[in-house]
């Protein structure tokens, strides 16, 4: 059994990254900047954004923050993004997911700019990548992707088994995955599907994006196969400082030893997810630039 480990890929990311970064700033004078908007105070929210912030620092690129209170009006929210969008100086938008009840979430998406819509959230950037089309991709699908070619994962002809329908993972894999030069099978399960242990059993590889600590267990995965594990679930832990750990989706005790590669959580595809956020923000730095933006 193989252990994916996602540190080494999104390092060699990294150093692809800050060779790029080095060469843009000598042509363009500026660094790429990455726009990071965030709105309460969840804890795993304000996590994930100080990751993409530090990202930002480690690599070269700048980053302009802008914090809201949970009862932010979502008029409010729109001007800033429409700010963001028209300023020069930003390359890529970030609203860290989930918003507060009151926020349509739909309309703050749509407000970004596809051109910098460096999530891939925007409905226009997703209709382009079901069709093939150049676009930005969801940072979570896209680092599986580079993970997979990575460790030398070839997906063509194999049915790959999807569990978890979300716009941010589920369905941004099927549509990568399903793509000419991936030509993987792909079956896309969710919360009503009947019978989910059959279908996963005939998985040549799970990826799991349920949300749900543990949820897939040893009897549902059929051995040899090649398990992604895309959770990062909270459990209570009284024996860490911080009073909780990180595990996912998968059982990893009782899968990894039926499956012949298995991600880690934490260290694996979570840690490819902000790689790839960073490579959107260059991808749209250069674009703009090249644009003659700024
Ligand atoms: N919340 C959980 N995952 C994500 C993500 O990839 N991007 C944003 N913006 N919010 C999230």
């Amino acid at each position: 059994m193989q252990v994916l480990r996602g540190k080494p890929v999104a390092e060699q990311t990294y150093v692809e990254l800050r060779q790029r970064c080095a060469q843009f700033v000598e042509e363009y004078g500026y660094a790429p900047s990455l726009a990071v908007v965030l709105v309460g105070s969840d804890p795993a929210s304000q996590s994930y954004v100080a990751s993409k912030q530090k990202a930002c620092e480690d690599l070269g690129f700048s980053h302009v923050d802008h914090y809201y209170d949970e009862d932010v009006a979502q008029d409010d929210l729109i001007a800033c993004i429409t700010a963001l969008n028209e300023d020069p100086s930003v390359h890529g938008i970030l609203v860290q997911l989930p918003l507060p009840p009151h926020i349509d979430e739909s309309s703050i998406i749509e407000t970004i700019s596809v051109e910098k819509d460096v999530d891939g959230f925007h409905p226009q950037s997703v209709g382009n990548l079901l069709i093939g089309r150049p676009c930005f991709v969801s940072c979570t699908p896209l680092g599986i992707l580079r993970l997979l070619d990575y460790y030398h994962i070839d997906v063509s002809g194999k049915h790959v088994v999807i569990v978890g329908r979300s716009n941010i993972v589920g369905k941004p894999m099927a549509s990568l995955l399903i793509q000419k030069g991936r030509d993987a099978t792909v079956t896309l399960c969710h919360s009503k599907t009947s019978d989910l242990a059959s279908i996963t059993g005939q998985a040549d590889i799970l990826i799991a994006a349920i949300g749900r600590a543990n949820f897939i267990t040893a009897s549902m995965v059929r051995q040899g196969c090649v398990v992604i594990d895309v959770g990062i679930n909270r459990v209570d832990d009284a024996s860490r400082v911080r009073g909780y750990r990180l595990v996912g989706d998968v059982d990893y005790e009782s899968v990894a030893p039926k499956s012949s590669a298995i991600t880690p959580v934490p260290g694996g595809v979570g840690v490819m997810t902000i790689a790839m956020l960073m490579y959107n923000t260059m991808r749209a730095a250069e674009h703009l630039a090249a644009k003659g933006q700024r």
